[in-house]
């Protein structure tokens, strides 16, 4: 089939190298949609007789059958998906022969892809949303929890494990609109761009983007089959998804350690170690964190193979989908099992506090109190720093220190300043919108709740 102006088969080494069913045919049911839909519309315009268009759905609609039961096995002699469903198609209904009217691998690919692109983006969309209602109800469990917040992995300020947790809630909040930008940037209708000029037939695309529930046809056929800027748009959600999910298994991954020991980790989610008996490995997070640069590679992958490309269709593009269904199943890997963690991650509320005690985190706050007092805040800033190093100097901690020795290092220090020198009361007072304040969390918690 197809032979055409060749003479002779392709070389056996040539198919081999050519072929692309390893990676095409787990789309075989969206290009047989696509397909369906090119006939009917072949069949509406008048370009084929409604009989025949109706038989070759028919056809189409027992290859459909026949690969769902398992019981059509491709030929990599075939070369692709588009091909090996053509051949069998015209095998059981001749007049399949007629189904590539009007119509190039070309726009087939890429509208075969954007269909099946198009479920599995739905599905991560789901996914993510579920990930996102997950961190929103660990707020809600983990509200008046205190841990030190951190920066430059020096301890900082005490804060809500509630308002850590929403911190995660706006990132991926973020991700799911890039999420949604490249599925909107997929949901353009490919099919009628032809080889990559069109058709001289009187086709209709905006049939075939109706039936197909793409927005609109795409706009120029030269650009259709040479564009695969949704994959990058997808590609760019998932480097940055990922990107993400490292850095939030990074903290547990830290806060499990013994040294830290704030979180505890569900013993289904981690593994013991073959020699050393006490051992409960995070593997689970590390290998999340791990993965995060496969996905990040393949979109510097496909980045690389467009960057030289002329316009239009050229066979680099075949090895689009590579990496492409290596980061979606990744990605909707990632996003259900650190769903499912996180709804089980438990804080060890007094491990979080005892670890805050030594560490001068509510200094701001005794500067901000002597701000109030009319203190300017630089010089409030070096009062409160010179106390720090005499505490660390004298082995001292805020919490032990009596009001005469306040009294001593700061001035206005009284018995109300005492009152506010507790992680809770620190936590409490930054009652700002956007800040740690429970108030506040509380308040983001339900705007959480609406967004999702
Ligand atoms: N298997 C090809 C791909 O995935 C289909 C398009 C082939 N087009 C062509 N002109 N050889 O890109």
């Amino acid at each position: 089939m197809w032979h055409g102006r060749f003479t002779k088969d392709t070389a056996k080494t040539v198919q081999d190298f050519t072929q692309s069913l390893d990676i095409d045919w787990r789309m075989a049911e969206s290009d047989i949609e696509g397909s369906i839909a090119h006939a009917k519309m072949l069949g509406e315009t008048g370009i084929l007789p409604r009989e025949e268009s109706a038989k070759i759905i028919a056809g189409l609609l027992k290859v459909a059958d026949e690969i769902r039961e398992g019981k059509f096995i491709p030929s990599e002699s075939l070369e692709d998906v588009h091909m090996n469903i053509e051949a069998r198609l015209t095998e059981i209904e001749p007049l399949g022969a007629k189904l590539h009217t009007a119509r190039s691998r070309n726009d087939q690919v890429a509208t075969t892809t954007r269909l099946y692109l198009r479920k599995r983006l739905q599905g991560l969309r789901e996914n993510l949303r579920e990930l996102l209602r997950v961190i929103v109800s660990n707020a809600e469990r983990h509200i008046s929890i205190i841990i030190p917040g951190y920066t430059h992995m020096q301890q900082a300020q005490p804060v809500s494990m509630g308002h850590y947790w929403l911190s995660w809630f706006e990132a991926f909040y973020r991700d799911s609109q890039r999420l949604d930008f490249a599925l909107s940037s997929l949901n353009e209708c490919p099919l009628g761009a032809g080889a990559l000029a069109g058709s001289t037939l009187p086709i209709d695309r905006f049939m075939t983007c109706e039936t197909l529930g793409f927005d609109r046809p795409t706009r120029n056929s030269l650009d259709t089959v040479a564009n695969r800027d949704y994959m990058t748009d997808y590609h760019y959600f998932a480097s940055v998804f990922m990107i993400h999910i490292s850095r939030l298994c990074n903290d547990l991954i830290t806060w499990n350690s013994q040294e830290f020991g704030f979180i505890v980790l569900p013993d289904e989610f981690c593994t013991g170690s073959s020699m050393m008996p006490q051992k409960k490995n995070p593997d689970v997070l590390e290998l999340a964190r791990g993965k995060a640069g496969q996905v990040i590679a393949n979109l510097v992958d496909l980045m690389i193979t467009l960057k030289g490309l002329p316009m239009t269709y050229n066979r680099d593009l075949q090895e689009d989908k590579r990496g492409l269904w290596a980061s979606v199943d990744t990605v909707e890997s990632v996003m259900k099992i650190i769903a499912e963690l996180l709804s089980r991650v438990e804080v060890d509320e007094g491990l979080a506090l005892a670890g805050l005690e030594k560490g001068y985190s509510l200094a701001t706050d005794i500067a901000e109190y002597l701000v109030m007092k009319g203190v300017p805040f630089r010089e409030a800033h070096a009062i409160v720093g010179r106390l720090v190093g005499w505490c660390i100097a004298e082995k001292i901690a805020f919490e032990d220190m009596t009001l005469e020795q306040w009294q001593e290092h700061v001035p206005f220090a009284d018995a109300a300043m005492m009152g506010i020198l507790t992680a809770r009361e620190s936590v409490r007072r930054r009652n700002v919108y956007g800040g740690t304040g429970f108030d506040q969390v509380r308040k983001q918690i339900e705007e959480a709740k609406s967004r999702v």
